[in-house]
């Protein structure tokens, strides 16, 4: 019988597991989420800040270009003419010393033409109607800077591509005196800024963050199933017990009711029992004169025993009674055994070997219970070795307690029985109650000491007994 089906296996902490693994995964998503959020925030203020510096840095270029250029160049040369090399260079050079240690990718100066006039990009000048839309806004006097972006859809959607620039085009303007500036529009100046670094240490950061949080969840996770895992094996452990000791309660409670039962049937069966054996015993003394070789009164004798046998086992079983604690020599009671078993030991073959210790003490113990007892472990012993052998007892003392050991060379017990062979009612005979050893456990328990089985090295089985010396005081 299984005492504990799987599906009643207990899990108390099921809903602890599945409420913190919910509210992880949302913790999760949850720094996903802020991290995005996060990205979006810094990415925005790195972007206006750019496009503040520059707007500083063309405010700047516009100052020095209208200072150190338009105006020497007007005066020197009369006329404005970039393509000219001499005034050429001194707008690189104006540009550059202007530009000096500022990030700036890509200097290009429109005319009022759209062609462009001056670039760090040598390639370019001279060209024609390339300036776009933020060109016509800056020719009417407006700033713009767009985002310029290059990379795969990933990069993309992450906010994130390999290529990011800013791109700011604002009008060049002729500057009055000690004024703001304000003058009329000269041409326009384009400037582009590499802002891919910027964004990569953002974005660095951020999956730092992200990574940090799920290494530091997923420990919080492992420390908690570990403390999930001891604590169901905890309750799991005492639930069994509890289920353990509510089974013994119950078995309890059937012995001792089945106890009250047996005592009365036994009873009731007993006298009419005593009738038929001593009636069938009448009968084969008649019988033994005129049909001798008639052996159905001989029958009915022996299973009458036999059934007394059985009635007043399961009486001993079920309803034992308590010890009549008396001064008794074990040894004594064991010979007491031994010579009533004698002529079955003369007529089958067995040998009995006995080891007495020789200052042994008395013990405390009911001796027809302890002699019962013996009984049942010696007929075991010999009902396993059905073609005779040798019996070893051996009876030593130490620690106020009395070892009694029974060895016999039989078949021994098969590993699968081991767990089996105290239950009520287990026998592997044909003939056997399997109460024997039942009645073993509980007279010697009741006298405070315990029995024990096991398999012998080479053959048969070992019973040993312990019993206290001074129980019952
Ligand atoms: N000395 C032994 N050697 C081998 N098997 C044993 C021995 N003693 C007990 N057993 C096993 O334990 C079972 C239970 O024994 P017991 O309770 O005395 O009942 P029964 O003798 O009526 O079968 C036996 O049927 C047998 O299988
Ligand atoms: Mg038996």
């Amino acid at each position: 019988m299984n005492l504990y089906p799987k599906e009643e296996k207990i899990k108390p902490f099921r809903l602890v597991k599945y409420f913190t693994f919910s509210s992880l995964i949302l913790i999760f998503v949850g720094t996903i989420a802020l991290s995005f959020f996060n990205t979006y925030g810094a990415r925005t203020m790195q972007q206006k800040k750019s496009e503040e510096y520059a707007r500083l840095l063309i405010e700047n270029l516009n100052h020095q270009v209208f200072l150190q250029f338009i105006i020497p160049v007007a005066l020197k040369f009369g006329k404005i003419q970039l393509r000219e090399k001499e005034q050429f260079e001194i707008m690189d050079k104006v540009v550059r010393s202007t530009l000096h240690s500022f990030k700036v990718d890509m200097v290009t100066i429109y005319d009022m033409t759209n062609t462009i006039s001056y670039s760090f990009d040598q390639e370019t000048i001279g060209k024609k109607g390339i300036g776009g839309k933020g060109y016509q806004d800056a020719v009417s006097g407006k700033s713009t800077s767009t985002l310029l972006q290059r990379g795969n859809w990933l990069e993309i959607f992450l906010g994130f591509p390999k290529d990011s620039r800013l791109v700011t085009i604002a009008p060049l303007r002729a500057e009055k005196p000690l004024s703001v500036i304000s003058g009329p529009v000269l041409g326009v100046v384009e400037i582009v800024q590499n802002l891919s670094k910027d964004y990569k240490t953002i974005f660095d950061f951020q999956v730092r963050v992200i990574l940090t949080s799920t290494v530091v969840m997923g420990m919080l996770f492992f420390v908690l199933l570990l403390v999930v895992k001891r604590g169901e094996a905890i309750i799991e452990k005492r639930a069994l017990e509890r289920l353990r000791l509510k089974e013994q309660l119950n078995r309890a409670e059937h012995l001792s009711s089945l106890g009250e039962m047996v005592a009365v049937i036994s009873h009731e069966v007993r006298n009419p029992l005593g009738i038929i054996r001593s009636s069938a015993e009448l009968l084969n003394k008649k019988m033994a004169n005129y049909d001798p070789n008639n052996s159905i009164p001989s029958i009915i004798i022996e299973e009458s025993a036999r059934l007394n046998t059985i009635i007043t086992d399961f009486l001993e079983f079920a309803k034992p009674r308590s010890p009549q604690v008396a001064e008794c020599r074990i040894e004594n009671v064991l010979e007491k055994n031994i010579t009533f078993l004698e002529s079955q030991i003369d007529e089958e073959g067995y040998g009995i070997e006995n080891h007495y210790q020789n200052d042994l003490p008395t013990v405390k113990a009911d001796s027809d219970m302890l002699y019962q007892a013996f009984l049942n472990i010696l007929i075991n012993a010999m009902q396993a070795m059905p073609d005779g052998g040798k019996i070893n007892i051996e009876v030593h003392s130490a620690n106020n307690a009395v070892t009694i050991c029974f060895e016999d060379e039989g078949t021994g017990i098969p590993e699968e029985h081991m767990g089996k062979i105290w239950d009520p009612f287990f026998s592997t005979k044909e003939k056997g109650t399997g109460l024997g050893l039942g009645i073993v456990k509980n007279i010697i328990e009741s006298h405070g000491g315990t029995v024990q089985i096991a398999n012998r090295t080479d053959c048969g089985a070992r019973v040993t007994i312990e019993l206290p010396v001074e129980y019952g005081v």
